[in-house]
């Protein structure tokens, strides 16, 4: 997999990709995978080492000074919220929480949606949200977004979790990578909510830029057409980040902000695979504790950096680790579990339950609107019915 994209006429080109840690003002492009970052990271610690600015983790914690967790364990991690240790905690999720709302992820062997895209016939699965490729061929975008339409699925126990942190006053912020909007939808937030790789929420015009919502959006990809502007014509995409994008300016902001306060970081449904999002689990003090849940262990150091002896990314296994827990699992049971911990275990499932069906109800309702606005619609329905 190239380390980074560099086939689109986007902003990337302009400014470097130089990840997370460059400061609020800098933007850095999406890429593909971790190499540039982990590149750009090591140097950086390298140099700080030999002019001895880089802090020895394993003197810091032999003298009892960084060591916050009485275990790194999952239950560590619930005394220390119990004890009432925490109360910024940061969530970063990626597609696995949306799996189980029916949802694919992109990485998940079989059922990722960059295994499943071979009657799109792109040059390689990722192209189909690269820009360069995308203003080439807009089609099989346009094709994929009808087939997984934000809107036309519920949130999981894991966005409704993350609510209920937040209600709980523990939430400093979440950071996703998901443009379902399903944190929206269950409830969350907007100011709690940094989506870093944009939304569906509005689209703009590649020429002219003119703005347009989500409905006019929705209807042009209902009614299987490139939506083009109605100003000049320009194809309009949604304001989701494709590779070689820059991301959101709040991305960038909040996380400034945010994640030198963090005393506890939550990781769940994530391969930790895109940069520069997945460098921000280095940006929490050294302290901090990091709890990852996820199917798989993902975020830990390369073979590169341990060899060296530099400690970033996740370290669940050394003998050295004293802060990073992997609970291995689905996401759902993985925040049922910690619920259930947390004495807040019925609050979670009755909450589900409650917003699942009141999402029902007004999808209902909606879709008998919908019929007589788009009587045409319903003659499709039907006929599709016989
Ligand atoms: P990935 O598909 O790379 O990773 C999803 C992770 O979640 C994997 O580690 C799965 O094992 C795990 N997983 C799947 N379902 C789960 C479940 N129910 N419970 C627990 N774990 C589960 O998705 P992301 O990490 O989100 O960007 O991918 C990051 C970015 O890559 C996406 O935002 C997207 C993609 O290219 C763009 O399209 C711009």
């Amino acid at each position: 997999m190239a380390s980074s994209v560099t086939d689109g006429d986007g902003p990337q080109k302009e400014e470097s990709a130089s990840g997370v840690s460059s400061g609020s003002s800098s933007k850095a492009g999406l890429q593909r995978n971790n190499e540039d970052e982990g590149a750009v990271e090591m140097i950086r610690r390298y140099l700080a080492e030999k002019l001895g600015f880089y802090e020895d983790k394993k003197k810091e914690v032999s003298e009892g000074k960084a060591k916050v967790l009485t275990e790194a364990s999952v239950d560590g991690v619930i005394k220390y919220i119990q004890d009432g240790n925490c109360k910024n905690v940061i969530t970063m999720a990626g597609a696995g929480i949306s799996t189980s709302a029916g949802i694919p992820d992109f990485r998940s062997p079989g059922s990722g949606l960059y295994h499943n895209l071979e009657k799109y016939k792109l040059p390689d699965p990722q192209a189909i949200f690269e820009i360069g490729f995308f203003q080439r061929n807009p089609q099989p975008f346009f094709t994929l977004a009808k087939e997984l339409y934000p809107g036309s699925f519920k949130p999981t126990t894991s966005h409704y979790f993350i609510r209920l942190l937040n209600e709980k006053g523990l939430l400093r912020r979440h950071y996703t990578q998901n443009i379902d909007t399903l944190e929206r939808v269950a409830g969350l937030p907007a100011e709690k909510i940094v989506e870093a790789h944009g939304t569906f929420h509005t689209s703009h015009c590649l020429e002219c830029k003119q703005e347009y919502e989500i409905e006019w959006m929705k209807e042009q990809i209902f009614s299987d057409s490139v939506p083009t502007c109605e100003k000049c014509n320009g194809v309009v995409k949604p304001d989701i980040v494709f590779f070689g994008e820059n991301l959101p300016t709040r991305f960038f902001s909040c996380n400034e902000k945010d994640f030198s306060k963090c005393d506890l970081l939550i990781i769940l449904g994530s391969s930790l695979a895109v940069q520069p999002f997945a460098s921000l689990i280095d940006r929490v003090p050294k302290e901090c504790p990091r709890l990852l849940i996820n199917r798989e262990k993902a975020g830990q150091r390369d073979r590169l950096m341990t060899l060296l002896g530099m400690g970033s990314g996740m370290d669940f296994d050394s003998d050295d680790n004293f802060r990073d827990v992997a609970w291995l699992g689905d996401c759902d049971e993985g925040c049922q579990m910690l619920s259930d911990k947390l004495g807040w275990g019925d609050e979670l499932s009755t909450l589900v339950k409650e917003e699942h069906a009141r999402i029902d109800k007004e999808k209902k309702e909606e879709a008998s609107k919908r019929k007589i606005k788009y009587p045409s619609e319903k003659k499709r329905a039907e006929s599709k019915n016989h």
